[in-house]
């Protein structure tokens, strides 16, 4: 098969296509011949080797976090799918590999594509989709009638957050630039700042939660706009020792995430408010949930740009930018 593989980490190393053997297909494993793949700023994350220190991939392997696709071989233990499924999916760390034709994910990390959208929709939502999921659900327990303050709605995390924060029964508040105010209204966003015009820390107060996906600066300014007990629920860093149990580490990288998280948390105790960092995981079960509210109408993906395959770089160059309104899609097959 086909596939776009990091051969060495760094900046400006461009994703090489590659001729390989099809993944092996595990006992609990599916294949999926992919349609599409999401593109994701943590794949060129990856590739520039910011996350090295604890999802040490090791080179060369293929990129691609998103996939939409149809199941073409099922492992001996595979209960939920059978060959000829339209299937959707964040495969596992270290099991990553969608700018491919193929690839073999375990069947819970699975779910159903919502039926009433294309191959290129699926896969812009599992990685944004269950981040939201994670975010809102798991860390905040968002409820009706509370107040999120969402950054950056315009972004792949915040068009799928905003319209699962109004599902939930919350009021809205986002930041994008001028060109977005209309298509972030029109996801349902309440309250819109211009980030480029208006500061949000003196619009908004007693937010009861944040999703904070900026800089450290925005970090520590939604602290402040936050009600007593408000939680900020932080997917842009820094990483913190619930995460390094989350995923394992060793003692000593406990430490440093300990570290690194030391200064937001201490001055998110003298507010009186909560932090928390989030890196999202592969949950197919949450994923199901996400595939009924699509399939309601409840959730609508927002599209910017699908690539043809032969233009993953360019696709990832794109998103890289930092511009894009919604998701980025490569097309495969
Ligand atoms: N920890 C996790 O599990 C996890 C999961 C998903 C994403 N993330 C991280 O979350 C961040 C956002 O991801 P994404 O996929 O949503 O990114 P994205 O789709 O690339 O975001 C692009 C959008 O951000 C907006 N934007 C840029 N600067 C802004 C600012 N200062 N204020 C408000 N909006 C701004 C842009 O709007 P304008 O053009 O109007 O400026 C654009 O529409 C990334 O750092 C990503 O790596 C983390």
């Amino acid at each position: 098969m086909k596939a776009y593989q990091v051969k060495r980490y760094g900046k400006k190393e461009k994703l090489h296509l590659t001729t390989m053997a099809e993944p092996v297909v595990k006992e609990n494993d599916v294949l999926v011949q992919i349609h599409s793949a999401g593109v994701n700023l943590l794949d060129s994350k990856i590739r520039d080797g910011e996350f090295k220190i604890f999802l040490p991939y090791k080179t060369p392997f293929v990129l691609g976090h998103d996939v939409a696709g149809v199941v073409t071989k099922v492992g001996s233990g595979v209960s939920k799918f059978k060959v000829g499924d339209e299937v959707y999916s964040r495969p596992a760390d270290f099991r990553i590999g969608t700018f491919a034709e193929f690839i073999s994910v375990n069947e819970k990390d699975v779910a159903m594509k919502p039926k009433n959208i294309s191959m290129e929709e699926a896969a812009s939502i599992p990685l944004v989709g269950l981040t939201v999921w994670q975010a809102l659900v798991e860390k905040a327990n968002l409820k009706k009638g509370q107040k999120v303050f969402i950054q950056a709605g315009s972004g792949g995390v915040g068009t799928f957050a905003i319209q699962f924060a109004k599902h939930l029964g919350a009021t809205v508040a986002t930041t994008t630039s001028a060109a977005n105010i209309a298509l972030v209204k029109s996801l349902g966003a309440d309250v819109v700042i211009d980030y480029k015009k208006d500061d949000f820390e003196t619009e908004l107060k007693d937010y009861d939660v944040v999703l904070n996906s900026q800089d450290k600066k925005s970090l520590e300014k939604s602290l402040r706009i936050l009600k007593p007990a408000g939680k900020v629920i932080s997917i842009s860093g820094p990483p913190d020792v619930d995460f390094a149990k989350q995923i394992n580490v060793n003692w000593f990288l406990k430490m440093v995430m300990k570290f690194l998280s030391a200064g937001i948390k201490k001055k998110a105790k003298r507010l009186g408010v909560n932090f928390s960092f989030l890196f999202m995981r592969s949950e197919g079960e949450q994923l199901t949930q996400i595939t009924k509210l699509i399939e309601a109408g409840v959730i609508k993906p927002v599209m910017d740009k699908v690539f043809p395959f032969e233009q993953t770089n360019e696709a990832m160059a794109y998103v890289e930018a930092g511009r894009a309104k919604g998701k980025v899609v490569v097309k495969v097959k």
